[in-house]
């Protein structure tokens, strides 16, 4: 037990540490940053919106939460670095980070120029990049932290009109992969989580909402999410996957058959649905195509 203590990195909730959520303004984020609030200690929420997070902030507090936020845009250049600057500064330390930020604007990749693409990768892989690389010389020198990163199935279900967000989700998997590897004995150590379809909160959640269309049964609660990042600090996993029955068997299935993502999208409908989604979002997007 001391041993994997040692390895691992349980010591990063609680009384007197700091976590940084990204991505905590709304959806799955502000359920991530209750649930390790939780656990004591203080919760430093981060995003675009300053009234968002203000309010998020005041619910969490008015639950008894220890919180406080700083807003960031992590698209533009440097904020990565200022942001864990200001956080370590006002709290003197960060002991865990969660990159949740992220998210795709679901349109065709053709149609979009190629810096909105950009935005796409820099939001979800190159952020949390760069996050995890201004908060890796404190927790070295504490010798304790933890990192960790939201991923997505997209990449391995060929999920519709996702191309960057899927590379960029599929790389986050490789990065976690490596640091946790690199820095586990160090004493940080890190965990990806790798999402299906969630319902209840979030950019999924949304996209139901705006097509007047209902939860199917393969879409987990959001709740769950936020549940399995504080288990996967406390148990200092280095992958969970979060779908309904044998996540990681799926996964694994659909890499060793890379026809079957498309296959259960067109099954399924899910490409029936995306393309209608597509055409309230953008109606003349299809017109020819
Ligand atoms: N929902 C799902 O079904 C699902 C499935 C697979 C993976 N995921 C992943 O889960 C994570 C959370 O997703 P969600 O569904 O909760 O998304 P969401 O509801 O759209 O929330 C996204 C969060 O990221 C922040 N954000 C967006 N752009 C930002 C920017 N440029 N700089 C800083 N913050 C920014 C947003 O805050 P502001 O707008 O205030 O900046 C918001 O707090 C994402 O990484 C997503 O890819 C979600």
């Amino acid at each position: 037990m001391a041993a994997t203590r040692q390895l691992g990195s349980s010591d990063v909730l609680g009384m007197g540490r700091t976590a940084l959520v990204t991505g905590a303004s709304r959806g799955i984020g502000t359920l991530i940053a209750r649930e390790i609030a939780k656990e004591g200690g203080h919760v430093v929420l981060t995003g675009r919106s300053t009234a968002d997070l203000q309010a998020v902030s005041s619910e969490l507090a008015a639950a008894g939460a220890d919180v406080s936020f700083v807003a960031a845009d992590l698209t533009q250049p440097g904020s990565a670095e200022r942001l864990a600057g200001t956080v370590e500064r006002q709290r003197g330390r960060i002991d865990l980070l969660v990159n949740n930020a992220g998210g795709d604007p679901l349109r065709e990749f053709h149609s979009m120029t190629i810096d909105e693409n950009l935005r796409t990768l820099q939001l979800n892989l190159v952020a949390p990049v760069e996050l995890s690389h201004a908060v890796l010389g404190g927790m070295l020198r504490r010798g304790r932290g933890h990192i960790v990163n939201i991923s997505a199935m997209a990449g391995r279900a060929s999920f519709p009109y996702t191309e960057v967000y899927a590379a960029a989700k599929d790389g986050v998997i490789g990065f976690t992969r490596v640091l946790r590897s690199d820095y586990r004995p160090r004493g940080v150590s890190a965990s990806v989580l790798i999402l299906g379809a969630i319902r209840g909160a979030g950019q999924g959640q949304r996209m139901l909402d705006e097509s007047g269309m209902k939860a199917s049964g393969f879409m987990v609660p959001a709740e769950s999410v936020a549940r399995a990042v504080v288990n996967a600090v406390q148990k200092d996993r280095a992958e969970l996957v979060i779908m309904p029955g044998p996540g990681r068997l799926m996964r694994a299935i659909m890499d060793y058959f890379p026809g079957l993502g498309p296959a259960v999208n067109r099954a399924t409908g899910a490409n029936a649905t995306m393309q209608e989604i597509l055409q309230l979002r953008q109606p003349t997007a299809h017109a020819g195509a």
